[in-house]
C-alpha cells in the first residue's frame, strides 16, 4: 500500500461499509496511531455545530458505532438534532472518509457487552465523570474517581446509564484518495429511499 493508491470505482465494493471495512483493515495494517479515531460532528436544534474526536468501535450493516456519555454536550446536540457527520483521516495513507446520517441509541444490552470488556479505570470514569460538566478542579475529578472506586471495591463495576453506544447510519460516505498533482480520486456513495447505494464521482 503505497500513500498515492488509487480509489476506482470499478474496483470498489458496491457496499460502502464493506469498502470502509477494507480501508480500515489497510490503516490498520500500516500501523497509523489510533486509526479508529474519527472525527463526531454534531448540531443543536438550530444548526449550530461542533466536533470532537471519539473513537469508532465497530461498523457493521448497521452504521458506524461509538459510545460516549449520554448526558454530554455531543449526546443532547444528538438528542435534539440526530443528524450528524464523522471523519476519519488516515494521513500516512493519504485517505480520508467521511459520512453523513441518522443517529440512534444501541440498545442496552449491547452497551452493557461492552462496557464489561473495558478496563476497570475507564469503566470508574464512566461513572466518576459528569462529561462535558464544569466542576470545581482536577481534585474534585480526582475525588470523585476515589469515591466510585471504593464503592465498588472488589465488585463488577455495572455500567451507568448515562453512558452507552451510538449508531450512525449513513445515507452519505465518501472516499478520499490522496493522487499525484492534486488530481485527487472522490467517491461517494448515496443511499436512496429504497436503501439502494449509488456511486457517482466528484471533482477534487
Ligand atoms: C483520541 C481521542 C479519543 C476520544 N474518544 C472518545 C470516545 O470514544 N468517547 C467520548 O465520549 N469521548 C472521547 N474523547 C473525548 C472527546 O473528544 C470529547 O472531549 C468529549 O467526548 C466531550 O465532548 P462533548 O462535550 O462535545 O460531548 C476522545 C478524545 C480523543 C482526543
Amino acid at each position: 500500500m503505497t500513500p498515492l493508491d488509487t480509489c476506482d470505482e470499478r474496483s470498489l465494493d458496491p457496499d460502502p461499509i464493506r469498502q470502509f471495512s477494507a480501508w480500515y483493515a489497510a490503516a490498520e495494517r500500516s500501523g497509523i496511531d489510533k486509526p479508529m479515531a474519527m472525527t463526531l460532528a454534531t448540531a443543536t436544534r438550530d444548526g449550530a455545530p461542533s466536533a470532537r474526536i471519539v473513537l469508532m468501535k465497530q461498523a457493521d450493516e448497521r452504521g458506524f458505532i461509538f459510545f460516549t456519555n449520554y448526558r454530554s454536550r455531543k449526546a443532547k446536540e444528538l438528542t435534539d438534532n440526530p443528524h450528524a457527520a464523522i471523519l476519519f483521516h488516515w494521513d500516512a495513507l493519504d485517505r480520508q472518509v467521511r459520512a453523513e446520517g441518522t443517529i440512534t441509541r444501541i440498545s442496552a444490552e449491547e452497551s452493557d457487552l461492552y462496557f464489561a470488556t473495558r478496563p476497570r479505570e475507564s469503566q470508574i470514569g464512566a461513572h466518576a465523570s459528569a462529561q462535558s460538566e464544569p466542576i470545581a478542579g482536577r481534585s474534585a475529578l480526582e475525588e470523585s474517581a476515589r469515591r466510585i472506586e471504593a464503592a465498588f471495591a472488589g465488585k463488577e463495576i455495572p455500567r451507568p446509564d448515562h453512558w452507552g453506544g451510538f449508531c450512525l447510519r449513513p445515507s452519505m460516505v465518501e472516499f478520499w484518495q490522496g493522487r499525484e498533482g492534486r488530481l485527487h480520486d472522490r467517491i461517494v456513495y448515496s443511499r436512496s429511499a429504497g436503501a439502494v447505494w449509488t456511486m457517482r464521482r466528484l471533482a477534487p
